[in-house]
Parts: structure tokens; sequence; C-alpha cells
């Protein structure tokens, strides 16, 4: 029996970062080929313009937003509903552990901005952590989930130069699949760098990774990307 190749991601979350003209100037000098799906989640206010560039260059990147709002069109001042995304990004990622901590997302927004992610034909970058993978993933349904793509995100790697090993990832990712009941794809995310980025997505149940620092700085994010080949 051939197995299917695994579709693998590589996710740049610039969180609160870049002026306008530096997210331009990476995007711009962005040109690194790659069999994987590169996505960039920069702030809102440049996924138009960068858009723009993306189309005119014929950029090999992919656009996801870092989060979207947990209401749809209305009057909610200054959300950003998913379905405002529509044409602009394929991917949105959802509750980043940044987001429950600083602006109090539990479990119901999260899971209400993944319901209107998919309406808007998003694919959500649900985050999860190892305690509450269970409450975590049970909001969802099946079919949600198949849609879905999750990040394994530990709490104290983010940031911090201490990752999990890659042997730790994968059994976590192996319990999220297993817990979840469809084949679905896991990400790791927490101090990835160019250095161990190939120990990671070789692992059997990892299928990519979600970056924050080491996305910043266009040469880095190059060599991660060619390193990940
Ligand atoms: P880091 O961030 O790569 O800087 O650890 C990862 C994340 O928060 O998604």
């Amino acid at each position: 029996m051939t197995q299917a190749v695994k579709q693998i991601y590589l996710v740049a979350n610039w969180k609160s970062h870049k002026t306008l003209d530096e997210a331009k100037e990476f995007v711009t000098g962005y040109n690194q080929s790659s069999p994987h799906s590169v996505i960039l989640c920069p702030p809102f206010p440049y996924i138009v313009p960068l858009a723009n560039i993306i189309l005119e260059n014929k950029s090999p990147l992919k656009l996801g937003s870092q989060d979207v709002s947990n209401y749809p069109f209305g009057a909610y001042t200054g959300a950003i509903a998913a379905d405002m995304l529509r044409g602009l990004a394929k991917y949105c990622i959802v509750g980043h552990s940044e987001r429950r901590k600083y602006f109090g997302e539990t479990n119901d927004i999260v899971a209400n901005k993944v319901r209107l992610a998919l309406d808007a034909d998003l694919t959500p970058i649900l985050c999860v952590d190892e305690p509450y993978l269970e409450s975590q993933l049970a909001f969802f349904t099946t079919d949600e989930l198949r849609k879905m793509v999750i990040a394994y995100e530990p709490l104290a790697a983010i940031g911090s130069g201490k990752p999990d090993t890659p042997e730790q990832a994968n059994e976590v990712a192996h319990r999220i699949i297993e817990l979840s009941g469809v084949d679905i794809a896991v990400l790791y995310g927490g101090s990835v760098t160019t250095e161990t980025v190939n120990d990671y997505i070789k692992e059997p149940k990892i299928s990519g990774v979600l970056v924050g620092g080491a996305s910043l700085n266009l040469d880095t994010w190059t060599s991660l990307v060619a390193a990940a080949n």
C-alpha cells in the first residue's frame, strides 16, 4: 500500500511586529521556492498590501491572519469578521495562547471563531496546549476537525528558546490525532529555528511548524524554509 505524502505547513506568525514598510520589504524580497505550504500571518492592516505584492510578484507565499472576530458582520466596533478575509487570506490562527492570556479568550470564544472562519472558507489553525487537549478539542465535530489544522504550542516553549523535543512533540501530535478521530494535520510551535525545523517535520505525526521569532528576519525565514526542503 502506498502512503500518502504528508503536506507540510511552515507558518510564520509575525505577532505584533513590523512597520508597513518592513513588511512590504520582506515579502518583496522573499523568493525561496518550497514543496511545502509557506504561510505568512502578518498583522491585519498589512494583509491587503501584502496580498497585492504576492499577486504581482507571483510570490509562493500564502497569507493567513493571526486572529479573527468571534462575531459575524455587524455592529462590533473594531472587529475583523472572518468574511472580511475572504479572498485575502486562506488561513487563520485561532486561540493562540497570547490571545487567551492577554485578551481573555475562552474555549467558547475560540470555538466561535473557528466556526466563523470555517464558514468563510478559511482554514483555522487552532492552537492548543497539552494539559487541555481534551477540553480544547471537545468543542468540535469530526467534520469540523477534518477541515482544520491544529498547532500544538506548549506554553513554556513559546519565545523561550526551550522547545519540546521532537519526540515529545510527536507524542502529543499523536494524541491529538487520536482524540480528533481524524487524520488531522498537527503542527508544532515553540522556539523552532532553522537548525531544528527538520527534526520536527521528519517526525511521523508532525505536519509542520508554527514559527514566531525565527520568522521575523527575511534571511532567517528564508534559510528556515530552505532547511525544511
Ligand atoms: P516562537 O513563537 O517561535 O517565537 O517561540 C511561536 C508562537 O508563538 O507561535
